[in-house]
């Protein structure tokens, strides 16, 4: 019976007798609604996540399009390029061959020995397919992975700036993120001293995300390897290591995976996916790699949840492996298009006044530092105080997307997405540098 609804007659009594029932009268009711009053409260859990500003300014953005201006959208996290034509081709052959049925929880053995293969050969780290778990994208893999291990109280170390999700996934764990801060003169790479500062009988996993996304950093190996020591130390800590950008690097920057460090494979969770080197951000295809008991445990989750990725994503994904070393030749025509991009971006940004840039060795972020611009007022918009403002002020003037780093833990920056053409991204470049440079001829600094 619906809860808004009540009868008005006596009606629907029923005779309950050694555990039979049967309506005592059955003439005709006329049910009364009354509108009742929805609780529309939510869970403490929904609460304690905030909403994304990366969200409301592509929203922003959205709607100045549908109203005819022509914004240009840097602030996407995903590449312009198509999927590679073998790895589509992969899926369609799985569709056409009925290949359409739910998989395994844990992802088809087919592909998660593929994984194991590509883990051994690229990244000098062994595991058995039963230590291979596939999600429907990393996203799911990091938040299974956060859940299975965080207990509520336990600190999840995060350092700044840091991919949106990671201190929201942590607190839908009821768990509470530590923020620990670098600096853009750092090339924005965690200080092993700062690290060691902060940890505790409470801290319980440590995010490393390498390239990173929004900084395009990649952590030197000797670095890391400072890092593990510090790890070495805290029994209870466990490392979370986002490869997901490992293919997207610029050489001599060279990727090295946390678990393949001494002593490391026992407590690091090894995340990847698909969606970024192969372009493949609509398939949804991640995974996580890790000791059985981790692996097994996030997998408790997902079969309860989603259970196993598209059957049709998976087959790709087994021929996204399949295409050569770092995903081969298709990859590294990608990756060249990002550094001529990259390096575009560098030089005209670099020329400009006020701005400081750490160049990306990874990924396909530019993390720009421009409060030297805060604290101007744009005619007919008023004051640039943060990050937010400035980001809300190039939309309006310069009609380009791009996003405030408040959003990634860093209110100096804003990140600029280079997945876009390098005509796209030269038309963006003028239209922000008129945009900043209006800026600076209204309030000199
Ligand atoms: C650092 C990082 N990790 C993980 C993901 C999740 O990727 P997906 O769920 O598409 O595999 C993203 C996507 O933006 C990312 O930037």
């Amino acid at each position: 019976m619906d809860g808004a609804t009540k009868y008005s007659a006596q009606s629907h009594i029923m005779i309950l007798s050694s555990g039979n029932t049967r309506p005592l009268q059955t003439k005709r009711i006329t049910p009364v609604v009354r509108a009742m009053e929805v609780d529309i409260s939510l869970s403490p859990r929904v609460n304690s996540v905030k909403p994304s500003k990366t969200v409301a300014i592509t929203d922003q953005a959205t709607a100045l399009v549908q109203a005819g201006v022509p914004v240009i959208r840097l602030a996407a996290g995903e590449p312009d390029f198509d999927t590679p034509t073998v790895i589509a081709e992969a899926g369609m052959n799985a569709i056409r061959e009925g290949y359409t049925r739910y998989t395994p929880n844990a992802g088809t053995l087919e592909l998660r020995s593929a994984i194991c293969k590509k883990l051994k050969e690229e990244n000098g780290i062994s595991y058995t397919p039963d230590q291979i778990l596939v999600s429907n994208g990393a996203k799911q893999s990091i938040l299974q992975a956060v859940l299975a291990v965080c207990s509520p109280g336990d600190e999840v170390i995060i350092p700044a700036p840091f991919w949106v999700s990671y201190p929201e996934m942590a607190r839908l764990a009821d768990a509470t993120p530590v923020i620990l801060p670098t600096s853009i003169s750092e090339d924005f790479l965690l200080d092993p001293k700062l690290l060691e500062s902060k940890l505790s009988e409470k801290s319980r996993l440590l995010i490393i995300c390498s390239p990173s996304n929004p900084t395009g950093s990649v952590y030197p190996r000797k670095l890391l390897e400072q890092i593990a020591q510090v790890v070495a130390r805290h029994p209870r800590l466990l490392v979370l290591s986002d490869e997901i950008y490992e293919h997207i690097i610029y050489a001599p920057a060279t990727h090295t995976s946390f678990a393949s460090l001494p002593g490391m494979w026992e407590r690091t969770l090894t995340v990847n996916g698909f969606s970024k080197a192969f372009a493949m951000t609509g398939w949804r295809l991640g995974y996580l790699a890790g000791p059985k008991h981790f692996v097994a445990a996030c997998g408790k989750i997902q079969s309860q949840a989603t259970s196993g990725a598209s059957s049709i994503s998976q087959k790709a994904g087994v021929a996204a492996l399949g295409m050569g070393y770092a995903g081969g030749e298709a990859v590294a025509t990608m990756v060249k298009a990002f550094k001529k991009r990259r390096d575009y971006l560098v030089q005209t940004f670099g020329a400009l006044e006020g701005v400081k840039i750490s160049v990306p060795q990874g990924a396909f972020y530019l993390f720009l530092d421009f409060s030297s611009y805060y604290g101007t007022e744009a005619e007919g918009f008023g004051m640039i105080k943060d990050s937010e403002s400035l980001c809300r002020y190039l939309l309006d003037k310069g009609q380009a997307a791009v996003v405030p780093g408040d959003a990634f833990g860093d209110d100096t920056c804003i990140r600029i997405s280079y997945a876009a053409s390098l005509s796209t991204l030269q038309a963006a470049a003028d239209k922000i540098k008129d945009a900043l440079i209006s800026l600076r001829r209204a309030v000199p600094v």
